[in-house]
């Protein structure tokens, strides 16, 4: 199995606490997968992805059933290995709709131990950046000169001087 490319899991405080990427960003049609680490001596608990923003409304997208097998729901899998004390979590075909807040949740009786991770998904192609079409917008309209004061200045008077600085330095 390729739970564990290369050895940098040897330096996370493996095993004694939960332990998640606070966030994991993935592009649009790939498979998103990220680590849940936990403490020793709940191997037998059951492990689950929940979301939503808080931890006690968050809705469970899928959960271990105590053992090694993998569990699916859709496009979400979970999978528990005893031995690394950690959880494996992916999501194929990430798409937009997949950003947000998610809970990765060890259930135990009591209070569950949970710990937030924030999903980010990436446009797959480039995209124009939206400043660069008002950027154009501001070097064609005509320089504003006259009074000084009022909001608009503030945001106007650093773009004048940075046009002039460019014109002059062009
Ligand atoms: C991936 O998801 C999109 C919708 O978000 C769907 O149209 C497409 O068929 C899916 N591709 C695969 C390989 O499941």
């Amino acid at each position: 199995m390729g739970i564990l490319p290369g050895w940098g899991w040897l330096f996370l405080p493996v095993c004694q606490a939960l332990v998640v990427p606070r966030e994991v960003s993935g592009q649009i049609g790939e498979t998103l997968s990220l680590r849940c680490w936990y403490p020793r001596g709940y191997e037998s608990y059951n492990k689950y992805w929940c979301r939503g923003a808080s931890r006690d409304s968050c809705r469970k997208v899928v959960e271990t059933a105590g053992r090694e097998v993998p569990r699916q729901h859709g496009r979400v899998s979970i999978q528990d290995s005893y031995i690394f004390c950690v959880v494996l979590l992916t999501v194929e075909n990430l798409s937009k709709e997949d950003a947000g807040s998610y809970w990765c949740g060890v259930e135990k009786t009591g209070r569950d131990m949970m710990e937030p991770v924030t999903v980010k998904v990436i446009p797959g192609k480039p995209w124009c950046p939206a400043g660069w079409s008002l950027g154009r917008e501001k070097t064609s309209s005509s320089p504003l000169t006259s009074s000084p004061g009022g909001p608009a200045m503030s945001t106007l008077v650093p773009s004048v001087v940075l046009l002039s600085l460019l014109a002059a330095a062009g």
